[in-house]
């Protein structure tokens, strides 16, 4: 036990936490550990000991308590993880809102030059000064709803200058901000205006010049393709992601967001950590994903905010494919410009019919595992992280019950508090 206790977080009402550091399957997604009248102890940036109130005193002993919080019978959760963004970019598009609610879907308006390539034009005429100072608001949005370790993918650069940029950006948050920053690189996210009608020379950029610097570089983890329709194929994503992987990038995919390609069987094929979206995702898909081991990475807020009456098949992936199934937001500036966590718990029990438990399963030890993270973050134990998320709420139910609010009353991120 260690000789100090820089902080001890005591009065928690109810502590919920998933166990252990892997993937939480199927049905093991609700089986959380509940710890009524708990403290946590915490020395330097990690956990030391989780229990009752009772039992973490006693386990201490006689180490010196530099600092007591109690959090007034609150309930607290691990921080929460955000496995999938789009958190630096130029401008935004509420230009586009009309052109959404008259019917004229998403591919279309990217088709016609807007969407996803209106956001590269911003995100080309910003400054690395602007889009920090952009992104910078977001994150802490991000954090204030209890979220403390996102993901950030590049891909409105598209040019090697303007991706390296982008991911030079979230480094610099990562450094300076007080939540965790893990990046992608998401060179294929749209063919830029000057390549269109060539995907395959935009494909060759990619992969010849883009990928080699941002892994000599060391700017990102994982590499991500829109693997869709009209923006890059199942062959162009694999040649993508195959030659990520020999740069040392973890594969990562957009797949089968609106039509049924072949974007989960690929995930598979190519070893990906994780599958994202899967709206249209077949059974042979999914029977894919867990054969490989792949996670799902769900986005309520996407379809949501699409407008489209379909939703990913949750259930089916908890109850029949044992899936470990995580949540993300996807914030970014036109399919879900919403930073908030919350909301998306609260579309993941409505139109994915996933239980709190799962929930907090998908928002924690999942998507810390979809981020290679689990031994780190993403459940509270002795070894781990101390980041904690202390919500305003008597029990798990109410997050989702409850919505449309901020239910954070603190967040602590690396031991210090940085929401009170
Ligand atoms: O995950 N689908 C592709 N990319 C984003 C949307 C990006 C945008 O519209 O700017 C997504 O939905
Ligand atoms: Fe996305």
């Amino acid at each position: 036990m260690a000789e100090k206790i820089d902080l001890l977080v005591t009065g928690i009402g109810r502590l919920v936490t998933p166990p252990g550091n892997s993937p939480r399957f199927g049905a093991q997604m609700r089986d959380v550990r509940e710890i009524e009248g708990a403290a946590v102890a915490i020395a330097g940036d990690r956990i030391v000991s989780v229990g009752t109130e009772a039992d973490v005193r006693a386990e201490i002993g006689d180490a010196q308590v530099v600092e007591t919080l109690d959090v007034g019978g609150r309930l607290v959760v691990p921080g929460l993880v955000d496995p999938h963004t789009h958190l630096v970019h130029g401008g935004t598009r509420e230009n586009e809102l009309a052109l959404k609610r008259s019917g004229v879907p998403y591919l279309e308006i990217l088709a016609q030059g807007g969407g996803i390539l209106s956001t590269v034009k911003s995100t080309r005429a910003a400054s690395e000064d602007d889009l920090y100072a952009k992104a910078r608001k977001s994150l802490d949005e991000m954090l204030r709803q209890g979220v403390t370790t996102v993901e950030a993918k590049s891909g409105y650069g598209l040019t090697t200058g303007d991706e390296l940029k982008q991911l030079r950006v979230a480094k610099q948050l990562h450094d300076t901000h007080p939540v965790d920053v893990v990046s992608t690189f998401m060179g294929a996210h749209a063919v830029p205006p000057e390549y269109k009608g060539r995907t395959d020379e935009y494909v060759d950029l990619v992969v010849e010049e883009m990928l080699p610097r941002v892994a000599e570089e060391q700017l990102a983890e994982f590499c991500d393709v829109f693997c869709e329709h009209g923006v890059f194929s199942v062959e162009q994503s694999r040649r993508i992601l195959l030659e990520g992987k020999r740069n040392g990038l973890i594969p990562k995919l957009h797949a089968d967001e609106i039509e049924p390609l072949g974007g989960a069987e690929l995930a598979g094929e190519v070893g990906a950590i994780s599958a994202e979206h899967l709206l249209a995702a077949t059974d042979e898909g999914l029977k894919e994903l867990a054969d490989n081991g792949v996670i799902p990475v769900l986005l309520p807020g996407t379809s949501f905010n699409l407008g489209l009456s379909t939703h990913a098949r949750a259930r089916d992936m908890i109850d029949r494919y044992e899936l470990p199934v995580a949540l993300s937001t996807d914030y970014n500036p036109g399919s879900c410009p919403t930073e908030s966590i919350q909301l998306i718990i609260m579309l993941a029990s409505l139109n994915l019919k996933m239980t709190p438990e799962e929930i907090l399963t998908a928002c924690t030890i999942n998507a810390a595992n979809a981020l290679g993270r689990g031994f780190d973050i993403g459940s509270l134990e002795p070894g781990k992280r101390a980041d904690l998320a202390i919500f305003d709420a008597p029990n798990l139910a109410y997050l989702p019950y409850h919505f449309g609010i901020n239910h954070t009353f603190g967040v602590i991120k690396n031991g210090r508090v940085a929401v009170w």
